[in-house]
């Protein structure tokens, strides 16, 4: 914290660009509302999605709407950060869920934000106590690739019993996605790549394939769900066809913008839970300060994390 007891440490993205856009800054330190938890935040994450929309990766079609949605020139939220794990400092006089001293972990949406010092979010957003068993950079690597999982796995109605192949099992999203669907009774099979085998076996897939030495598709098995958790269309259902069974269902991360259908309380509460119970395993990749943000995303650009990695902010 600064001398100036109303000014936070912050990154500001000045621009859409490369990761030196991402700047450390001195602002307001944010004041919450009635409704709201002032937060100070301890962990974020450099998520596939803050790199994607610093560097304004975007597919063509989408330029237009998505400048006007996120900002002409620059995130008209210009600090980044969609997610965090931190302790409340103070809670507004509406708050009846939690008090100063809570441990929490949050997912801030459209909001953005968590690239900072503090925060305030909504009593009501997706914020819950944060799980007892686990530090908070290991908390902040729950909410991004743990809603999403959790979302599209329910989305294709997952069931006990069924073969389901995660492509892409080493990310965010995957690693999520690999316990979630063992969780969930699934025979999972894990496609990643060399170095990341050992990781999606321990994460409990039965079966591992490493797609630089072979394609899935030509082990003529047939699957009930192929989640593709890598997406920029790096695959699809008609180049999957012949893996899948007849009634089977291919799903890609990309699919659809989940919004709060993923990112709210109740999933928050359930990853929380697995969490506590050993059933769910944060996995974090490095740790960076929050003054090395611009070096964290040019590591999450090369597209290879091993799940999260975590900005501590202290
Ligand atoms: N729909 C939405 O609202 C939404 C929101 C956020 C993100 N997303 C999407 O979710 C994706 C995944 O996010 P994430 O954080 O999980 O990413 P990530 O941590 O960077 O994981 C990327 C995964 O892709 C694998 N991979 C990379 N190149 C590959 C290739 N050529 N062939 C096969 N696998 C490859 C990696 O495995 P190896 O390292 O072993 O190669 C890794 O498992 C993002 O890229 C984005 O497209 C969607």
């Amino acid at each position: 914290m600064t001398d100036n007891m109303k000014k936070m440490i912050a990154i500001i993205c000045t621009k859409y660009g490369p990761p030196e856009v991402l700047q450390l800054k001195e602002v307001e330190k944010p004041t919450p509302k009635t409704n709201e938890v002032l937060i100070k935040i301890y962990a974020t994450s450099a998520t596939a999605s803050d790199c994607i929309i610093r560097g304004f990766k975007l597919p063509v079609r989408m330029w237009i709407p998505a400048r006007l949605a996120l900002g002409l020139t620059k995130p008209r939220k210009s600090i980044l950060g969609l997610v965090l794990s931190g302790e409340v400092e103070k809670a507004g006089e509406d708050v009846k869920q939690f008090n100063k001293g809570d441990k929490v972990f949050a997912h801030t949406l459209f909001q953005f934000g968590a690239y900072a010092e503090y925060i305030c979010v909504p009593e009501t957003s997706a914020i819950e106590l944060m799980p007892s068993n686990i530090s908070f950079e290991e908390a902040a690597a729950i909410p991004f690739g743990g809603t999403l999982a959790l979302y599209y796995l329910k989305k294709a109605t997952i069931q006990r019993g069924q073969k389901v192949l995660i492509y892409g099992a080493s990310g965010a999203v995957g690693t999520s996605a690999t316990q979630l669907a063992k969780h969930f009774g699934a025979e999972v099979t894990g496609v990643c790549s060399t170095a990341n085998l050992e990781l999606v076996k321990s994460l409990g897939a039965d079966i591992v394939i490493d797609y630089t030495k072979e394609n899935f598709t030509d082990r003529r098995m047939q699957y009930d769900l192929i989640f593709d958790a890598v997406g920029k269309k790096k695959s699809s259902h008609l180049l999957y066809k012949k893996a899948l069974n007849p009634n089977g269902k291919f799903i890609s991360v990309d699919d659809d913008s989940p919004g709060k259908h993923a990112v709210c309380k109740a999933n928050l509460i359930i990853l929380k839970e697995l969490t506590e119970k050993g059933i769910l395993k944060p996995v974090v990749d490095r740790i960076y300060t929050l003054d090395q943000i611009a070096e964290a995303h040019r590591y999450v650009d090369k597209g290879h994390k091993k799940g999260n990695v975590i900005i501590t902010v202290k």
